[in-house]
């Protein structure tokens, strides 16, 4: 058997030391070393920003950050920063924003902005008994956390609602005491944990020390914010005469348009695999929004996941309402996000987005990721009910092929006019490319 070799103490080497050794490691080992500091920031105040935030930092993964223009959202224009790197992403949601703010523009409604945590225990005592005594446990435990949520609770926010609910039915003796927040404009994960594992200590002393409980042999599980939030909702949707789809495709009417769009949402609603695409597409817009704001993107995706999932089955967030005149489409999505405290106002980049944005709320910011969801994803469905999504797609992404094969700005010039009338592959690409490089120059 490999004996595999450990490596000790790694986190506590400096940087140096780090990239020395993992180039060690490789054959490359110079070149390697010169790659990872290329792409440090020039100035070093703002690489150490960057390194603590997170361990064992060697260096910076540079993804492109683009704009998205003209997002008309109640009335409001916005420029939109994008953190994506799919190369046709900024470009759908430029696109369909263009043509809603020629139509009406985005609306969106925040429906609620409420938080949840749990501390889950396994208590084998008798809950009735709790129950009795849970507004005398509700005052210790607010008490515990009065110095965590003064601030909160001058910004607006503070704890909403304490609860008992009972889990023995899906598993023995299992109890949570689960907690409601409002974070105001912070997404609040620090706020809630320190609150919860404040209460579960108070629900553990309550319990095992008041002397009001036969049974106090109480076992505290965990204590944590839950990244499911069906309550903190935000609503989006377009509106228009069919009419406005005139032009949309030459080989449709706009009522032929309106009705293959009106299937390809109910496809996405009847069937998983559809489903999971449909909503890939939205989050292509809302993560980009999300990581470009300093944002969690995996909580975001991980509770539109389970929302989509809410009845049973998984389904499109979409909803799409046509009568013979006018077309309705909606996405509706939970979005715990903020716009103060953690990243948003520690990375620069972050910092400069929400500037761009014109520093909204927590729910204006909530508005915003969901309209570029819903512009990304009509813009999807209008690719691929019309002309297909390959066309737009490939063409995007002739920039990547041809900075696989090194193409300098002449030849990159060359095939964007060449390829403007044919079709991009991979192939069509190298051919080309070498038919440029072998053709004599004079
Ligand atoms: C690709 O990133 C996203 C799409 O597949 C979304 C969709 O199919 O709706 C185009």
């Amino acid at each position: 058997m490999n004996q595999i070799s450990v490596i000790k103490g790694f986190s506590k080497f400096s940087k140096e030391q780090k990239i020395d050794t993992i180039a060690s490691f490789l054959s490359t080992s110079d070149e390697v070393k010169s790659v990872i500091k290329s792409f440090w920031h020039s100035d070093p105040a703002v690489q150490l920003i960057i390194d603590e935030f997170s361990e064992n930092t060697l260096t910076n993964y540079f993804m492109p950050y683009g704009i998205a223009p003209n997002v008309t959202i109640n009335g409001n224009m916005y420029m939109v920063p994008m953190v994506i790197e799919e190369s046709s992403v900024i470009a759908a949601a430029s696109k369909s924003s263009k043509f809603w703010a020629a139509n009406g523009g985005f609306h969106s409604e925040v429906i609620s902005s409420i938080k949840n945590g749990q501390v889950h225990f396994i208590w084998p005592g008798d809950i009735s008994k709790l129950r009795e005594h849970f507004s005398l446990l509700k005052q210790v435990m607010l008490e515990r956390t009065s110095s965590i949520t003064a601030n909160m609770v001058k910004r607006g926010g503070g704890v909403l609602s304490m609860d008992l609910v009972d889990k023995t039915a899906d598993l023995e003796n299992y109890y949570q005491l689960e907690v409601k927040f409002e974070t105001v404009d912070s997404m609040g994960a620090n706020f809630i944990n320190s609150c919860l594992e404040e209460y579960a200590d108070a629900l553990r002393g309550f319990v095992s020390e008041s002397g009001l409980f036969e049974n106090k042999d109480i076992h505290i599980i965990m204590s944590i914010l839950s990244n499911y939030t069906p309550e903190c909702v935000v609503k989006t949707w377009v509106e228009c005469d069919i009419n406005a789809f005139d032009k949309i495709d030459e080989n449709l009417t706009a009522k032929e348009f309106a009705w293959k769009f009106e299937k390809a949402v109910q496809i996405a609603t009847v069937d998983v695999y559809r489903a999971t695409t449909h909503n890939k597409g939205i989050f292509n817009g809302v993560d980009a929004v999300v990581l470009a704001t300093g944002n969690d993107f995996r909580a975001v995706e991980a509770c539109g996941h389970a929302y989509a999932s809410r009845t049973g089955k998984y389904k499109s967030l979409t909803e799409i309402e046509l009568t013979d005149n006018t077309f309705k489409y909606s996405l509706t999505l939970p979005l715990a996000i903020g716009t103060v405290g953690g990243l948003t106002s520690l990375h620069p980049m972050a910092k400069l987005s929400l500037a761009i944005l014109g520093n909204p709320s927590a729910r204006e910011l909530m508005q915003i990721a969901s309209v570029i969801g819903l512009a990304n994803n009509f813009g999807a469905l209008k690719s691929l009910t019309t002309k297909g999504i390959q066309v737009g797609h490939m063409k995007m992404h002739l920039f990547n092929i041809l900075n696989f094969f090194s193409a300098s700005e002449k030849e990159k010039k060359a095939a964007v006019d060449y390829f403007k009338r044919r079709k991009v592959s991979y192939s069509a690409v190298q051919t080309f490319i070498e038919s440029l490089r072998n053709t004599p120059h004079e």
